[in-house]
């Protein structure tokens, strides 16, 4: 007999970290591991097709195995040539990966007006087109990540008779459309006619920021197992634990653990970028997200994002998190 503990853990949900260009990096993945729980994979932001058979080095760099230990990671590519999805994703199997996903969900103009990402959505036969002759020359699994629709939310229930007639390992549905880049509310009544309809392995993804919205969602959809969150587990790095019933912690233990968790960031920042420029604009980045989860920090993370030096910068954070810490 299957023993009370086995029975929690199988019941326990799957949590995806969700690609956020320039945000969830390698560095950001691995020192995320290292002091925090919860999450049981990463998709990594998009890499884009390129012309021609050589993938330059430095274009994987932040899918390099040897690097990605720390957590199981799914590489993604964005593009919309065949040839190039081929060349590419080949050269991802060979690094070891069983998986690429396809991103058909990114919503910035200068993308998606080359029909990439979120512009392709609004054109089945072309989708079409392009995974009848990508699946049939990739050794692995392919899967996409969707939204509703470019311009409306019709699009993806036009497309995914497509998607079903092909053999794709999961459907990952942000339901918003492009135009609503990510503002606005998620549409959970199209989510889950699209649900509905798809043959495939369906994940959710959209503004889980609490687990009360998870569990509505889960009530919603119990037959869901896996799950992506993005600006949630950046805001609160302790969603994905809390979601599999870690207990919440008091403020300043969870501001002492955030400032441990940034400490070791800068550091490995400092470590990888070079120029204070780069440094504090990829910190500043993580900040906008962090500070969400300290009430009333609109001032404090405004003072902290003015900073121009690495001194001013350290006395800054250093003063937010004294200040929580003495708070909680
Ligand atoms: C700054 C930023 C960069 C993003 N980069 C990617 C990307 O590279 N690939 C992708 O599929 N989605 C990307 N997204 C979308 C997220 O993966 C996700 O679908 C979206 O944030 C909604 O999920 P969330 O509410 O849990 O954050 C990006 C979103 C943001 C805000």
């Amino acid at each position: 007999m299957m023993s009370e503990k086995r029975k929690v853990e199988s019941l326990l949900p799957e949590i995806v970290l969700a690609p956020l260009r320039g945000v969830t990096t390698v560095d950001y993945r691995n020192v995320f591991c290292r002091h925090f729980s919860g999450l049981d994979s990463a998709l990594a932001p998009f890499i884009p097709t390129v012309s021609g058979k050589v993938i330059k080095p430095k274009l994987l760099s932040d899918i390099l195995p040897e690097k990605n230990r720390a957590l199981p990671v799914v590489p993604q590519i964005i593009g919309k040539e065949p040839a190039d999805i081929i060349v590419l994703a080949k050269t991802i199997y060979d690094l070891g990966y069983e998986e690429v996903n396809w991103n058909l969900g990114c919503p910035w103009k200068f993308v998606a007006k080359k029909m990439r990402g979120s512009g392709l959505l609004p054109h089945p036969d072309k989708v079409d087109a392009i995974l009848a002759e990508v699946l049939s020359n990739i050794p692995g699994k392919f899967s996409v990540k969707v939204r509703l629709g470019m311009k409306t939310e019709h699009d993806l229930k036009a497309l995914i008779p497509v998607l079903n007639k092909h053999d794709l390992s999961e459907v990952i549905i942000h339901p918003r459309t492009a135009v609503q880049m990510y503002e606005g509310t998620v549409d959970v009544d199209m989510f889950a006619e699209c649900f509905d309809l798809l043959t495939h392995r369906v994940v959710y993804n959209g503004d889980i920021t609490s687990v009360e919205f998870y569990k509505t969602l889960k009530e919603r959809f119990p037959t869901i197992t896996k799950w992506m969150i993005g600006r949630g587990v950046i805001i609160n790095p302790f969603l994905a634990a809390e979601i599999k019933g870690a207990a919440p912690l008091s403020l300043s233990a969870y501001t002492v653990a955030v400032r441990d968790f940034h400490d070791d960031m800068l550091s490995w920042t400092e470590d990888r970028l070079s120029g204070p420029g780069h440094i504090l604009g990829c910190m500043k980045e993580l900040w906008k997200y962090m500070a969400i989860s300290f009430e009333g920090s609109e001032k404090k993370l405004a003072y902290i994002l003015r900073a121009k030096t690495m001194n001013e910068y350290g006395r800054r954070t250093d003063e937010f998190f004294h200040f929580y810490e003495n708070h909680g």
